[in-house]
């Protein structure tokens, strides 16, 4: 059956601390993951998986994302006269991609926050949810496998990925049960960020989210979480507890950009199996990796 199309919402607007410097005057959904912008991937995962509708919650720095997303008449000119057909095909890419709009978020009041701003784009339909630090190896498929699963069944569909325990602290952790699907679990539970002896599981919530509207409804009544922030995992944990929740379990390339270290691992693993880098990027490596 096919999908019915339905929208996402990019919500980019945090702070960026664990990049600052460099974000202080950019958002860090901008910086390059190789040559293209990390937020550039998360438009394109989208668009492959047939949506092409999408709304990005801005913070503040916001005109860096949204110039991105706009055509450059005076760039693209100069491209053309230079003959320089094959950068100018990318630079239009960007602008050509999907039917983008924006939305801002005002105060940084959390997740839960950011994706409530959407209300109004977004109506009383399921959404598709993408967070710009986790970015989803093309070849590797996740989101469409989550909207099939929630045309099937009518419900919220969470990523999920296990981890090592010592790192559960860092995002949202699901308690599951096991499914006749090996790749899908139903969510009984979640907590935000708990410390690795109160989580439930070492099944992280990735950032990847297929929602019913109700989460709205939920969302305007939930209380500031964890860090002071409207939490989507605390409105998660309510369905869960009562719509239902269910969980498509990854296992396959995911890079978080949001973490220095990732973040330079996650450009060497695209840049090796990129055609234009890879052939001279992988014996340099190799050389490099002998030396130290
Ligand atoms: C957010 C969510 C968290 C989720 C994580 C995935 O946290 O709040 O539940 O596990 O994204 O990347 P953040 O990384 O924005 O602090």
């Amino acid at each position: 059956m096919p999908q019915k199309r339905i929208k996402a919402v990019i919500p980019a607007a945090g702070l960026g601390t664990r990049f600052l410097p460099a974000t202080k005057a950019m958002p860090k959904e901008m910086l390059p993951v190789v040559d293209k912008p990390a937020i550039q991937y998360v438009v394109e995962e989208a668009v492959s998986a047939n949506i092409d509708d999408i709304l990005i919650i801005l913070g503040r720095n916001k005109n860096n994302i949204s110039n991105h997303f706009d055509s450059v008449p005076e760039l693209e000119h100069n491209l053309t006269n230079k003959g320089d057909l094959d950068r100018l095909r990318r630079v239009q890419a960007s602008s050509e991609l999907a039917d983008i709009h924006f939305v801002r978020q005002g105060e940084p009041k959390g997740l839960g926050h950011a994706v409530l701003r959407a209300k109004g784009h977004v109506g009383d339909a399921t959404f598709a949810v993408m967070l710009g630090d986790d970015l989803i190896d093309e070849r590797d498929e996740l989101l469409t496998t989550m909207i099939d699963e929630n045309e099937r069944t009518g419900l919220t569909v969470v990523a999920l990925m296990e981890v090592d325990p010592d790192n559960i602290h860092m995002y949202g952790a699901a308690a599951v049960e096991p499914t006749d699907n090996p790749d899908v679990v139903k969510v009984t539970g979640l907590v935000e960020k708990p410390k690795k002896e109160d989580a439930p599981s070492n099944y992280a919530v990735i950032g990847r989210y297929v929602l019913t509207p109700d989460v709205f409804e939920v969302l305007e009544r939930t209380e500031p979480g964890r860090g002071g922030e409207i939490q989507l995992t605390d409105a998660l944990q309510e369905l869960a507890t009562t719509s239902g929740v269910l969980g498509v379990v990854f296992r396959g390339r995911r890079y978080d950009t949001g973490d220095r270290l990732d973040y330079i691992k996650a450009i060497v693993q695209l840049a090796v199996d990129r055609e234009d880098l890879g052939t001279d990027l992988r014996p340099w490596l190799k050389d490099f990796a002998a030396e130290i």
